[in-house]
């Protein structure tokens, strides 16, 4: 049962109600290049130590149950970013997928993309291919990697498939609504964001998942930088979460 007043005495995970869980967790892994400096190093270092974060926020989701993590992982206005950085990413990347498939496996996480993939260089590409595959029956977390992303990127390809439909009589105009469109985002079935987090200090949402968090719970958790985030700040995060009150749109009241 989850209370008003978070009990010390009780660690955060026995707190929550598992029957009021966020069904989608979206984060924005912000500060890693700050964390770096932090310690006088490269900002790519940052990234490095970015990995075991993620590993703690995939494995704190699957240990409460949470059906569906979005992590932002590469913006398209990353690869604005100087070459050696993105360069370094890309490799990071395509490392880590490789190496980090058979623990996925093994904690039953189906892995999934969203974003530009053929953007991605073919080496990082093939890895995400290859591990998408080769978890694709998993039925625990679905975690899905943000990579050349953008949420306006996501509307506008939507909008061009739907734009394409129309043109060859396969869709009516008035057959377009809410529920459709929102199935063609990359996204697809996943249900909307429930709880938004980003790291880091920054309060905004970066081009992040735009359609789907529109009425997401936004929590910025400002005293750490992504490399710090540990599943306890998880178990945190959705803690607070089942504290607010959702009205989308009604009053208090009619919410009670
Ligand atoms: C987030 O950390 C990771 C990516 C955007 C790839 P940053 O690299 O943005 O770190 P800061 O915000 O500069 O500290
Ligand atoms: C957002 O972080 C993208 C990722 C975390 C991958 P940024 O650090 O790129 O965001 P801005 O540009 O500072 O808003
Ligand atoms: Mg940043």
């Amino acid at each position: 049962m989850s209370q008003n007043v978070l009990d010390g005495s009780v660690a955060i995970k026995e707190q929550i109600d598992r029957d009021k869980l966020p069904r989608h967790i979206a984060i924005i892994m912000d500060g890693n290049g700050r964390w770096a400096k932090k310690q006088g190093a490269m900002r790519i270092f940052g990234h490095h130590h970015g990995i075991k974060a993620v590993r703690e926020a995939v494995e704190g989701c699957g240990e409460i149950g949470i059906r569906f993590l979005t992590l932002y992982t590469f913006s398209t206005e990353n690869w604005n970013r100087p070459k050696i950085e993105v360069d370094g990413i890309m490799q990071l990347l395509a490392k880590t997928i490789h190496e980090e498939v058979p623990r996925l496996h093994e904690n039953n996480v189906r892995l999934k993309v969203i974003g530009d993939r053929d953007s991605l260089p073919k080496r990082a590409r093939q890895k995400l291919e290859d591990a998408i595959d080769y978890t694709k029956d998993n039925t625990g977390l679905t975690l899905c990697l943000a990579l050349s992303y953008s949420g306006k990127w996501d509307i506008i390809q939507a909008a061009k498939s739907i734009a394409r439909q129309i043109k060859n009589n396969e869709l009516a105009i008035e057959d377009i609504n809410e529920e459709m469109f929102g199935s063609l985002l990359s996204t697809e079935e996943t249900p909307d964001v429930d709880l938004m987090i980003r790291t880091g200090g920054d309060h905004r949402i970066s081009n992040y998942l735009l359609w789907q968090s529109a009425y997401a719970e936004l929590l910025f958790m400002d005293d750490i930088f992504w490399p710090e985030f540990d599943r306890e700040h998880l178990f945190e995060a959705v803690y607070t979460f089942q504290q607010r009150e959702r009205r989308f749109g009604k009053t208090g009241e009619q919410v009670k």
